[in-house]
């Protein structure tokens, strides 16, 4: 409250003053500006989508982050992110980016918005059927609330927080679209052609380590293997409207979010 203030007042002597400069922001003089938001979306997928992914969530095989977690990260504030899309981090393909500053401070508030979304969201589906739904569908390889569940697919404890009921849908109805970081698929075959399949969990120069669909963890080494291969289509079946109604899709939703 008290920095959202004298970054206003800081912003009124600016403007007062008619200097543009670096005053020491650390909080977005755009925030929440719907204008700003939706001109730093149009930024984001002209200049960041290739390796963040449309909506900010990363793209796992280079290593580029989800963009809406770093926000629950210590130290991780309004400035943090400007002087990172800024100065880039070095030592990474993360690059620096010559941007006009309103275009940075944009950026910032588009990213921000991703994640108010998730945490404004609203659900207002039956969460008792949601539950009934997600034991019969979902549990067999994902885990949300107290109870058990499978570990093909990542924990859902917490996910309406991270993600907006949009992502969250396209996930359910199109998990291909966009595959979460750490469950990416692949098959690998050994030299004696037995074939696995099952999503990556680790790998280095020389061994890497799946889950398989069976949910066995495996390491492999990569000297014993014939070939690995990266695929396209995520180990999650598609739930299109046929197999679960717009309704029935609320109501899981409503149970995630009753379950962080
Ligand atoms: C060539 C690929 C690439 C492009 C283009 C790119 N990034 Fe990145 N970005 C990365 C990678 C990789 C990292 C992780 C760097 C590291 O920490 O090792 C990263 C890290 C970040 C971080 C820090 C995340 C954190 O958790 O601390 C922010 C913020 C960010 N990028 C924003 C952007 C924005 C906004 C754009 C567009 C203006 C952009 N990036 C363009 C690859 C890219
Ligand atoms: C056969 C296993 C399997 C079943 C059944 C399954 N999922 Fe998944 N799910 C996965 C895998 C693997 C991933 C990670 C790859 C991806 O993003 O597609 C995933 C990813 C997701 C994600 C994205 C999570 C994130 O953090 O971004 C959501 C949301 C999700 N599943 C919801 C559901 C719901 C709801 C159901 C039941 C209607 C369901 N899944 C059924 C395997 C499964």
């Amino acid at each position: 409250m008290r920095l959202r203030l004298l970054a206003g007042i800081g912003l009124l002597v600016l403007a007062l003053s008619g200097v543009r400069g670096t005053f020491g922001q650390d909080v977005n003089p755009l925030a929440g500006d719907v204008r700003a938001v939706r001109a730093g979306g149009a930024l984001f997928r002209a200049q960041c989508a290739t390796c963040h992914g449309a909506d900010g969530r990363g793209i796992e095989s280079i290593d580029a982050p989800d963009l809406r977690l770093m926000w629950a990260r210590d130290g991780v504030d309004d400035e943090y992110v400007f002087t990172t899309i800024r100065d880039g981090v070095p030592g990474s393909i993360m690059p620096p980016h010559g941007l006009p500053e309103t275009e940075l401070w944009m950026l910032v508030a588009f990213l921000a918005s991703q994640v108010e979304a998730a945490a404004n969201a609203e659900y207002d589906g039956d969460a008792v059927n949601g539950r009934e739904l997600f034991a019969a569908n979902c549990a067999e390889c994902h885990r949300a609330g107290a109870g058990g569940g499978g570990v093909l697919g990542p924990s859902l404890n917490g996910v309406t927080r991270r993600r907006a009921p949009e992502a969250l849908t396209q996930s359910i109805r199109e998990p291909s679209r966009q595959i979460a970081r750490g469950f990416g698929p692949v098959t690998v075959s050994g030299a004696d052609g037995e074939t696995v399949t099952g999503v990556l969990k680790n790998e280095d120069a020389f061994s890497l380590q799946l889950v398989t669909e069976e949910q066995e963890l495996r390491a492999f080494r990569r000297g014993g293997l014939r070939r690995m291969q990266r695929l396209e289509e995520s180990l999650m079946p598609a739930f299109p409207e046929t197999d679960l109604s717009a309704g029935e899709l609320a109501d899981l939703l409503a149970y995630l979010h009753e379950n962080q």
